[in-house]
């Protein structure tokens, strides 16, 4: 059976091969996030509109595998921007997707560009 995390993978800004247009600006809430569909991936996009950046992580909270992590709480934890699942506040670097307050394996982070208001995520394929 797949192992639903395999679909996750971690991409750097140098490996990025496609631009994907996920939605415009606006349609993100200020300091939250939104999730978005990439061919079999759900991505979390976060509007970290008090530090004016932006950030894409996996979707999947990879505690208990539920789809929740856009719906998180964002904040800093020392510096390091990072999200807390709703369901069991496990919380992750939206910098590089370490798990910050437990031993859980990193969830996968992906690079976004803002250009003339839209929100792009970067994919390798
Ligand atoms: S499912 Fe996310 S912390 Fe438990």
């Amino acid at each position: 059976m797949e192992n639903i995390l395999d679909r996750y993978k971690k991409v750097e800004i140098s490996d990025v091969k496609v631009w994907f247009e996920a939605a415009k600006v606006s349609d993100f809430p200020i300091d939250g996030g939104s999730c978005i569909k990439y061919k079999d991936k759900q991505i979390a996009v976060f509007n970290f509109a008090r530090e004016d950046k932006w950030y894409a992580c996996q979707n999947l909270c990879p505690h208990k595998m539920e789809m929740v992590l856009s719906r998180g709480m964002i904040g800093d934890d020392k510096g390091v921007p990072k999200v807390a699942c709703p369901l069991h506040k496990k919380t992750f670097s939206l910098e590089n997707g370490e798990n910050l307050n437990g031993d859980m394996d990193a969830i996968a982070t992906y690079p976004v560009k803002i250009e003339s208001d839209v929100v792009y995520v970067g994919f390798t394929e």
